[in-house]
């Protein structure tokens, strides 16, 4: 079988392109809160940097220091709530050790209109009921990966693995919303292989490098492969066995450059909705 490589970096940038820096007459404004160093999450803030960059849109980089206090946090919150010409800010996560505890409680702080990662219980509320406004980067990510490739979700068996608050549950309900028929595993699901070789589309989203092999995946099925893993010489792989699929699969996102690209311009596309008048 011939595999169709999908590949996220050409659709990201079909993507981004339609977007604008003005919305409404409002010039976009996008601020990422950084609390300390952790690497990952640096690796993350350059490539929206960059999609900012390239839609003109005017970006700043709040790097607060590893010892930052919850109250200073707030304080800093409260702050991008109140400044007009902020359109849309995100508090990159994970928090360091001592703030993790408020991981919660910082997003539930964001002004929900200008909660661009779409993580604020009010977004997620209504992404659920079926009002998708600002709805998480890498589900969005997902779906705009499947539309670009004219890969319909409706009728169809998908099973996702993983079921975090960031990915798997959200990307869930956008699935339902589109008319998949959804089953959401994780670490403990007893027999995995069983419903992943149900999947015409299968998510995999565990933060397990190579954990999805040929034996898993039904012949034809459409993978797509959330998971960015560094391993110990420092190469970037995802969740699947991607050479082994090769061949056995319809189509399978490649990693690096296939959800990656594709997150990064859906929360472009979420600072363009946010600064949006007409709601
Ligand atoms: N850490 C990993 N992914 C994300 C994301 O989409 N948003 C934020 N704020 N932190 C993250």
């Amino acid at each position: 079988m011939e595999t169709t490589l999908l590949d996220g970096r050409t659709a990201a940038d079909a993507m981004l392109g339609q977007d604008k820096a003005t919305v409404d007459g409002k010039r976009l404004k996008l601020v990422v809160v950084q609390v300390g160093d952790d690497p990952a999450s640096s690796s993350y803030i350059k490539q929206k940097k960059k999609s900012s960059q390239a839609v003109g849109l005017d970006y700043e980089h709040q790097h607060l220091p590893e010892d930052c206090s919850w109250d200073d946090l707030q304080e800093v919150v409260a702050q991008l709530n109140q400044d007009t010409s902020v359109t849309g800010f995100i508090v990159q996560l994970p928090l360091p050790k001592h703030l993790q505890e408020h991981e919660q409680d910082v997003i539930e702080l964001i002004d929900p209109n200008k909660d661009v990662d779409g993580f604020h219980p009010s977004n997620i509320g209504q992404m659920f009921l079926g009002n998708e406004h600002l709805c998480p980067a890498t589900p969005s990510g997902v779906v705009a990966l499947l539309t670009h490739f004219d890969i319909s979700v409706e009728g169809k068996d998908v099973c996702i693995i993983g079921r975090s608050n960031i990915v798997g549950k959200p990307l869930s309900a956008m699935l339902i919303n589109r008319g998949a028929t959804v089953t959401v595993c994780n670490s403990k699901t007893v027999d995995l292989c069983s419903k992943t070789l149900q999947a015409d589309i299968l998510i995999a989203a565990i933060g397990k490098p190579k954990f999805v092999t040929k034996d898993m995946v039904k012949e034809g099925a459409v993978v797509i492969d959330v998971g960015i893993n560094r391993l110990e010489d420092g190469s970037l792989v995802g969740d699947t066995d991607f050479e082994t699929l090769q061949g056995h699969v319809s189509a399978i996102t490649p990693v690096p450059g296939g959800v990656g690209p594709m997150t990064v311009a859906a929360l472009i596309r979420n600072c363009v909705r946010a600064a949006r008048s007409d709601r």
